[in-house]
């Protein structure tokens, strides 16, 4: 799970390239297109960490506020998502700067602690194969968080 969840932040990385582009040459449709393509990683990645890992990290109330926080960031990458496809290209390094921080945030916090806390039978849970035959299919509305 662990290692998927890595492989899919690479691929939001490497698509958050497109909206740098996308703001070096204040192309506000390339930034449009660069955003519906992100979201269709972003979205089932974030559906995915939220069902499976972040409910069970969770359930330890030493992390409890820690996902909490980070599923507010989830939210956050939404609404500079919506704002640059309304156009406001200037949230567009507000939102990769929100992501670089945001992924860093779990690859070298949560998801150690992960590693750490988890028993076998919680990771037995997420390794169910709803979970990790995904990416989920991409469905076509932001999730709430
Ligand atoms: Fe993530």
């Amino acid at each position: 799970m662990i290692a998927k969840l890595n492989a899919e932040h690479d691929e939001i990385v490497g698509s958050s390239y497109a909206l740098q582009i996308a703001f070096r040459d204040q192309d506000v449709e390339a930034a449009r297109s660069a955003c519906k393509e992100l979201g269709g990683l972003l979205h089932p990645h974030t559906r995915l960490e939220e069902v499976g890992l972040f409910a069970e990290m969770k359930l330890d109330e030493l992390f409890t506020e820690h996902v909490a926080s980070l599923c507010a960031e989830h939210a956050e990458l939404d609404v500079e998502l919506e704002a640059i496809v309304a156009g406001d290209l200037a949230s567009i390094p507000k939102m990769l700067t929100l992501l670089n921080n945001h992924i860093d945030r779990e690859e070298n916090g949560l998801f150690p602690a992960a590693l750490a806390y988890l028993d076998d039978t919680q990771w037995d849970k997420l390794h169910r194969p709803e979970l990790m035959d995904g990416p989920g299919e991409a469905h076509g509305h932001p999730h709430e968080q």
